[in-house]
């Protein structure tokens, strides 16, 4: 479904990404790992079109994304839960929601308004809450809960657990287990290795900027000593 192939990214000349490569199949869960500044939010950002792609290529269901707008590439079916969750904070929960409303794909059970607050009751409790007065837990909640109502075949979650306190991050790893079992595609940035291992289906150490280390989850636990050196746990 998504394949990344040897890329290579540039903020103005200043280097980030060398040789950045990874494969998703459909209904799989892919991770990024790695310690602060080695990468992973500019791989998401060249992914999303954001910043040029320098050298390498970057497939999505057959397509080359790396010669299309970052909005064309958000409708070809890639939502984004991005670091620090990007919500609107002068809209209300359910604007939050329904503005990002679409259903492209005409996928047969789409995510709806309901949908969303059946997976997320706190929402509907908060509904008519501005963004800007959810804890933290809600605000990320709400962010994913508005990726998921573009109907992604694709969900990117980029440190979706950070800052929140413990409870709310098993909720949010029970949310992303859920939505696994209904076959939805991810690939997620965290540096919790061990709610990772039990999720995805196979892993990618990032530093400065290149893939150093890939595996699947048995790997990753067998592997762990080396694993935690890489993110500096
Ligand atoms: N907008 C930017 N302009 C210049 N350099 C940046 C910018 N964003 C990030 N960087 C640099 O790129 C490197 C990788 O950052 P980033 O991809 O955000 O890391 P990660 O998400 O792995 O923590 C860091 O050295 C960071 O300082
Ligand atoms: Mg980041």
């Amino acid at each position: 479904m998504l394949q990344i192939k040897n890329i290579a990214a540039s903020y103005g000349t200043s280097q980030v990404l060398w040789d950045i490569s990874l494969v998703i199949e459909p209904g799989q869960v892919v991770t990024l790992i790695g310690r602060n500044g080695m990468g992973k939010s500019t791989t998401i950002k060249t992914l999303m079109g954001q910043l040029p792609v320098k050298g390498g290529s970057i497939s999505f269901d057959g397509r080359d994304l790396s010669l299309m707008a970052d909005f064309r590439i958000a409708q070809a079916g890639i939502g984004l839960v991005p670091e620090g969750r990007g919500i609107f904070p002068n809209l209300t929960v359910k604007e939050n929601l329904i503005c990002a409303a679409a259903n492209r794909r005409q996928v047969s059970n789409p995510w709806v308004l309901d949908r969303v607050y059946e997976k997320f009751p706190r929402l509907k409790e908060r509904e008519t809450n501005l963004g800007s007065n959810l804890s933290g837990g809600e605000q990320q909640m709400l962010s994913i809960g508005r990726a998921l109502m573009t109907n992604p075949r694709l969900l990117i979650l980029d440190e979706a657990t950070e800052g929140l306190a413990p409870l709310v991050r098993k909720e949010i790893w029970q949310c992303l287990g859920m939505l696994k079992g209904e076959g939805q595609s991810m690939l997620v940035i965290d540096k919790n290795l061990a709610p990772l291992s039990k999720l995805a289906d196979r892993h990618y150490v990032i530093e400065k900027g290149r893939v150093v280390w890939t595996g699947d989850s048995a790997a990753l636990v067998a592997d762990g000593d080396r694993v935690r050196q890489y993110v500096g746990l």
